[in-house]
């Protein structure tokens, strides 16, 4: 039965708690014996090795998986809560680790296979050895070229190629901060971050292959650096790589004194070795600019020995990465998933990792196959989006290929039962362990997965807490919700963990206030116990302890697994210069889960010719396509409560074709229906499952 929802304002007493979930329970999928023979981890114990009682000292087994100039003396220091402080007192250098170490043993094994979107460009392996080189000559340019000093900030906006994580390891041998902003994003996007992080360099490339197509990537940072200016920060370099040697894909000229192309400098450096900066245990690595509830992206700040222990050991036990294994994760660098689990986790452990330049359905949906085939890859990660859109154009594809992974991990977004067993019974081939691992940019790394040599997996759910993650889940009250009832509420991890983020970047109130205040027993305690760190997730646990991820609680919008603020998509609309009010609810799409819709009411007396198209281009331009709204309605009004207040949850309502509820105590009843009519035509549909974030978007928490 569609649900008929009440407002809150007449009845504040319905939380989440008592908003019953129905879904049916799927069956367990057991890992086969051959992955549990060879699996890293097969301990039971493990949950008791990281129990509570055990808690800090039990995350020593994941910081000693890391070479320590200097050992912590202290393994987590709350005096500054809730800015937890892990492994203090430890020295290391992230790029040392990463590679350096590896060079006695690894010195001829690829680190990176890079796979260019062109099929009949051929991968090209880089050696550890060869990765050693490349990060110290770049290191080389970055500290006496651009003279960067320890702290300093450098903001990355490339695509998926090596020199991407070749810069960011140069970085960190150096001891600045990274901040890679996602390829796909527009100029003036890059620009913002750039300025918010402070950034006096900024790294790009000329173009890349996408979809076919060599792209004109150095205007982007043009734009960036103009976006920049305006925001009083100025870029003195632009360090341009080039995709093909010798070749420039631009139709933008270099900016004499500004931008310089980074193969003509590197010639200066040539087998030059810096030596690794020691950087305290405390000390920033990167930030990742991501989604909030408000206009602006929050950099979110992550740290050295604590992020790389924690990427290391999940790598280890959930990603089951072992010496001999060929690992493929098609996430983009430019997301945490490809930060943690493209680069830093894998290199820790010394493991070949492929980087993929192009769209895996690019020039066919048989490509991926074709790829792990000839990489003979053995571990794949991916996301439900392109899980559903590979299913969607080749669903026999897989068939075609022999390869055969044991493992594959699936990230970023609720993936449904149905395309769960497609990815398990035709990718997997049935062979393959499956993780659904949970996490965020924020976490740094995964927080709830089933152990692949240990719990079965269950379509649709991503399992148990990892060891040394405590969550519970709370009503809007702060009460916790039953463990394993399957009562909906909101997911909170009581513990710090190692791979946490530090900061927002520059708004420490902001982290706390985001975070923390929601559930917060005592502002002056400096226990972690009293500090759940509020995840933004909704969630259910069912009785047997695995937690079932609904989907974001606030206005933040997950497309393709990527989160994109409505508030920030919002203020873009607000500067085309017809448009008075606007609003972005997500809907529903069958391959990316979320995407956004615009509702816009213009200023008094303007034409809405062409309005469609300048508030799809302003999304582009200052955002990037990745958050190109499904369709812009004009409105006559926006839905208002009596105190003004946009009632985005009817728009959400009526663009998924949900119930809207009761409507009778707005300031303008009416034009619920007037707007349902221009969006649905005179037919009124309901669908009669609506799925939780879309049933509850926009409710006033
Ligand atoms: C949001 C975080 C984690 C790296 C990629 C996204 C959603 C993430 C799952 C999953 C259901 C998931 C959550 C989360 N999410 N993983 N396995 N099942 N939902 O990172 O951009 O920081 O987004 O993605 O809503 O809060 P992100």
């Amino acid at each position: 039965m569609a649900e008929t929802r009440v407002m809150k304002e007449k009845e504040p007493e319905l939380t989440e708690a008592q908003i019953a979930v129905h879904w049916r329970e799927e069956q367990y999928y057991y890992p086969s014996s051959k992955f549990i023979g060879q699996a890293n981890l097969t301990d039971p114990a493990v949950m008791e090795r990281f129990g509570e009682k055990n808690f800090p000292e039990c995350f020593r087994e994941y910081g000693d998986l890391l070479s320590w100039d200097q050992y912590w003396h202290t393994t987590l220091d709350t005096s500054d809560a809730p800015f937890w402080q892990w492994f203090v007192g430890g020295k290391l250098n992230v790029s040392y680790n990463c590679v350096d170490r590896h060079l006695e043993k690894h010195k001829n094994k690829a680190a990176f296979i890079f796979v260019s979107e062109m099929e009949d460009e051929p991968p090209v392996s880089i050696t550890y050895q060869e990765l050693y080189y490349r990060v110290n000559e770049t290191a080389a340019m970055l500290r006496d070229y651009c003279g960067l000093k320890t702290g300093d900030r450098v903001t990355i906006h490339m695509p998926v190629v090596p020199e991407l994580p070749i810069t960011m390891l140069a970085c960190a041998r150096l001891g600045l901060v990274h901040s890679v902003v996602f390829g796909g994003f527009s100029g003036e996007a890059c620009g913002m971050r750039a300025a918010d992080s402070g950034s006096k360099v900024l790294v790009t490339i000329d173009g890349y292959y996408r979809g076919g197509n060599m792209t004109d990537h150095k205007e982007k940072a043009d734009l960036a650096v103009a976006t920049a200016a305006k925001e009083g920060t100025k870029v003195e370099k632009v360090l341009v790589w080039r995709r093909e040697a010798k070749k420039y894909h631009s139709a933008k000229p270099m900016v004499a004194g500004r931008d310089f192309f980074v193969d003509e400098i590197l010639k200066k450096y040539a087998g030059q070795i810096v030596a690794p900066v020691s950087m305290p245990s405390e000390a920033p690595l990167f930030l990742m600019y991501t989604s909030g509830t408000t206009g602006r992206p929050k950099g979110c700040q992550h740290g050295t020995g604590g992020y790389l222990s924690y990427v290391a050991g999940t790598t280890k036990f959930i990603q089951d990465l072992q010496p001999e294994d060929v690992y493929w994760c098609m996430a983009d660098i430019g997301w945490i998933t490809g930060h943690s689990y493209i680069v830093y986790g894998p290199l820790t452990l010394a493991a070949t990792s492929v980087l993929f330049e192009g769209v895996p359905n690019y020039p066919d949906a048989g490509r991926p196959w074709r790829v792990a085939k000839r990489l003979n890859v053995n571990i794949f990660h991916t996301s439900p989006t392109a899980i559903r859109m590979l299913r969607k154009a080749g669903p026999d594809e897989p068939a075609k290929y022999d390869y055969h992974f044991k493992h594959m991990t699936t990230v970023g977004e609720p993936i449904e039962p149905e395309v769960w067993k497609w990815y398990y019974e035709v990718v997997g081939k049935g062979e393959a362990v499956i993780v659904d691992t949970w996490w965020q940019t924020e976490t740094g790394g995964f927080m709830c997965s089933t152990k692949p040599g240990i719990d079965p997996m269950k379509p649709g759910s991503a399992g148990p807490p990892l060891p040394g993650i405590y969550p519970a889940i709370y009503d809007e009250e702060g009460k916790e919700v039953k463990p394993g009832s399957g009562k909906a509420g909101n997911i909170c991890i009581r513990n710090p963990w190692p791979g946490m983020f530090q900061t927002i970047y520059g708004d420490r109130d902001r982290f706390v206030r985001q975070y923390y205040q929601k559930y917060n027993r005592d502002k002056n305690s400096k226990k972690w116990q009293d500090w759940p760190y509020f995840a933004g997730d909704g969630a259910v646990q069912a009785p047997d302890g695995y937690i079932r991820i609904l989907g974001r609680v606030d206005d933040v919008i997950n497309v393709a697994g990527h989160r994109l603020g409505t508030k920030e998509i919002e203020s873009v609309c607000l500067t085309v210069n017809e448009i008075a009010e606007a609003a972005v609810v997500p809907v529903a799409d069958e391959v990316k889960g979320r995407v956004p819709e615009v509702y816009v009411a213009l200023k008094p007396g303007v034409a809405s010719d062409g309005i469609e198209k300048k508030v799809i281009d302003a999304i582009e331009t200052q955002i990037g396509k990745i958050a190109r709204p499904k369709k812009v309605h004009v409105v006559p009004d926006m839905p208002k409560t009596r105190s003004g207040k946009i009632m985005r949850r009817v728009l959400a309502a009526i663009s998924n074709s949900l119930d809207t509820g009761d409507v009778t105590t707005l300031a303008n009843p009416d034009i619920v229906e007037q707007i349902r009519v221009m969006v649905q035509g005179d037919k009124k549909v309901v669908l009669k499952e609506a799925p939780e974030d879309l049933k509850h978007f926009g409710d006033e928490r």
